[in-house]
């Protein structure tokens, strides 16, 4: 690098690929587009602006409902929470509850809203403060300078008649936290809507959103009850649904769905469009190990869409649906189920099984423990918070593996199927950013991850569902002698041979290239894309000292000035908890330096940078 041209158009900041893709975080992605309205009628309705079935007052009128809790989510979390939170209210204050993707409504109609009902709203933020795509027509009504609500057009406070609560998932390690629960919450209150209890904020960062939520819905419902009257009724379990068994003879073996990847699904054509919930069945083409390690792996893998229809541009991201390892599979339906072929399906490729166990939860199963020892031991974990720490959260315990810790010997079958598919949530796909360009081959699309593998105790090793099962087919499909630890139903598939096709969508994102390519690109990646890049690596693992790629920018503080002097574009890829933040601040610290001036204007260009798309990032 020392003999770096200072103009040089191209310069690639470089992490090793250790810290370019870091492995341990705590999301789990997945889309969820499909449009929703649970404890009501289907809808379906034509984009009509004044189609009775999205008028969310009439719709609580006719079912008789009043309580609606919205949701606005990318990944389900927010889903997940609308639906718990609805479950309470019927169950605990006898409130006739629905919830409703936020993008089924016009949203025009709140204003007519009785008083005597209750408004909910559960919303994730993403991007610069973006909301979701399920939410984004509440959000330009919310922030529109003059937003037109029905029948109170002419009126300053057309949405006096709401009351409503709201409670946001976010995230700390992004600048615009929570941003869009914050400006619906304020909108609602400039339109005359009146709040019951402080907005809530979840911190995904922090690990904390369950306990947030918790903490948010105590008060919420203190004020909501008192407001409105409700007594608090202590309920056992109530089941929201009912599972009627049907034996074999019901169905021909050959009709039962057993999860995506079916004979079905690859022996006949597959129609779009694609997505989270209907993902397409792409063969993987090709596999290989990137680290040359013993106990870490990086994987590239590469997909053929061929014949799809599914496009992408560089910078999108690839969902994988995940399925569990046998092992775990096994191990939910040993403590809890009996292993139907049904039971198989769901534990396999729609329940997340491996997910973390909340403390809530655990206090939950109690009433359903085994015997008197296991529901003490239970109501303990489920109360004591530093107990549960050190006993599971720890130790990444999943629910199968508490219950088996507990006690491995008993019957767990007294839990109710129910509960089970009512509190563990949906196992969503995992994203990946696309490491291929189509310009160079439409019909192969590839990504890069890195394995979740971490061990605790010294004993149990934490798994990640979606890279692990990526490993697994990775030996498989070269056939390389040395097995994962988990293995996947490949061959049990239909009793079809061992089977290479992996479930994948595309997600459209913003992070794009210049459309101007004489423009100059910083960007931290991992490989030289053409001779006029530069490629500067900071090693984070080697070393007497840990150097990171806002070291290397830095160093050369006046040749990045320079070019963003000259409209460079600043590319960022990888972790959001810590580089993201980092480089941010060093290249404010750069501007400034650079240019005399203070860091707070320095800061303060990175910012306009980033709002006019000069600044990029595509972290997580
Ligand atoms: C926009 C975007 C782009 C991405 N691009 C890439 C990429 O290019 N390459 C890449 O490698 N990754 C990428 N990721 C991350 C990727 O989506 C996955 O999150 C990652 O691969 C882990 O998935 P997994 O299923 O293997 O692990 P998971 O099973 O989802 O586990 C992930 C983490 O969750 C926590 N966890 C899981 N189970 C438990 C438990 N029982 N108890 C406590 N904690 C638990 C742990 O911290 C664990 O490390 C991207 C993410 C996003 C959002
Ligand atoms: C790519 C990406 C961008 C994000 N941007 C933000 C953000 O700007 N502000 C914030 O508070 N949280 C942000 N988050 C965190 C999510 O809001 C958080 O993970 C939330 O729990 C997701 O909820 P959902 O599962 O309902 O979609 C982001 C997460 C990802 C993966």
């Amino acid at each position: 690098m020392e003999n770096l041209d200072p103009l040089s158009s191209l310069l690639v900041f470089a992490l090793t690929a250790a810290s370019f893709i870091h492995s341990t975080k705590g999301t789990l992605w997945g889309l969820s587009k499909s449009s929703k309205v649970d404890g009501s009628p289907a809808l379906s309705f034509e984009d009509d602006e004044d189609d009775p079935e999205r008028n969310i007052a009439n719709q609580m009128n006719n079912s008789d409902k009043n309580c609606v809790v919205f949701y606005g989510s990318q990944t389900g979390t927010a889903e997940d929470y609308a639906k718990r939170l609805a479950r309470e209210g019927s169950s605990k204050y006898n409130l006739k509850t629905m919830v409703a993707d936020l993008e089924v409504f016009d949203h025009r109609h709140l204003s007519s809203l009785p008083e005597n009902s209750l408004c909910v709203f559960i919303v994730a933020t993403y991007g610069e403060g973006d909301p979701m795509d399920n939410a984004m027509d509440f959000w330009e009504l919310m922030t529109s300078d003059t937003p037109s609500f029905a029948g109170e057009s002419d009126s300053a406070q057309p949405l006096q008649r709401l009351r409503y609560a709201a409670f946001g998932l976010g995230s700390k390690s992004y600048e615009n936290y929570n941003a869009v629960v914050k400006r619906i919450d304020e909108s609602l209150g400039q339109h005359g809507a009146r709040h019951f209890g402080p907005v809530g904020l979840g911190d995904n960062a922090g690990g904390t959103t369950e306990e947030d939520f918790m903490a948010w819905k105590e008060l919420m419902w203190a004020e909501v009850a008192m407001a409105m009257g409700l007594q608090e009724t202590v309920v056992s379990y109530k089941p929201s649904l009912k599972f009627v068994e049907k034996g074999p003879s019901h169905y021909p073996s050959l009709k039962v769905y057993r999860g995506h990847i079916a004979t079905n699904d690859i022996s006949t054509p597959q129609r779009g469009p694609f997505n989270g919930t209907k993902p397409y069945i792409a063969i993987v083409s090709k596999s290989r190990e990137l680290f040359n390690s013993a106990d870490r792996n990086c994987l590239h893998v590469d997909f053929s869409p061929q014949g799809s229809n599914l496009t992408h541009t560089t910078g999108d991201h690839a969902g994988i649906s995940p399925m569990n390892s046998i092992k775990e599979v096994d191990r939910f339906l040993n403590i809890f189920v009996p292993a139907t072929t049904t039971w198989e399906a769901i534990a396999r490729h729609y329940m997340d099984i491996c997910a973390p166990v909340s403390g809530r939860f655990t206090a939950q199963l109690a009433q359903f423990a085994p015997t008197p020892k296991r529901k003490r031991e239970l109501r303990r974990l489920g109360s004591e918070r530093e107990y549960f720490r050190m006993q599971v959260t720890a130790r990444c315990l999943n629910l199968a593996q508490m219950c088996h810790n507990i006690d491995s010997q008993a019957d767990w079958s007294s839990v109710p199927a129910s509960l089970l598919v009512e509190e563990i949530g949906a196992l969503r796909p995992r994203y990946y950013s696309i490491s291929s360009s189509p310009l160079l081959d439409k019909q192969q699309l590839s990504i890069t991850a890195v394995v979740v593998s971490e061990t605790f105790d010294g004993s149990h090793t934490l798994k990640g569902v979606a890279t692990n099962y990526l490993l697994a087919l990775q030996r498989k499909q070269n056939a390389e002698d040395t097995p994962t630890e988990a293995d996947y139903a490949w061959d049990k598939i239909d009793g079809q041979p061992p089977t290479f096709h992996m479930p994948i969508h595309i997600r459209p994102s913003k992070f794009r290239l210049p459309k101007d390519a004489t423009l100059p690109v910083i960007m931290q990646y991992t490989e030289i894309l053409t001779p006029n890049f530069e490629l500067i690596v900071a090693f984070s693992r080697e070393g007497p000292s840990k150097e990171y790629v806002q070291h290397k920018l830095l160093e050369r503080a006046q040749l990045v000035n320079e070019l963003l002097v000259r409209n460079a574009m600043f590319y960022v890829c990888g972790d959001a908890a810590n580089m993201a933040g980092e480089i941010k601040k060093t290249l404010g610290h750069i501007v400034a330096q650079t240019r005399t001036i203070s860091i707070a204007d320095g800061s303060s260009i990175v910012q306009r940078m980033r709002s006019m798309g000069q600044y990029q990032e595509d972290v997580w």
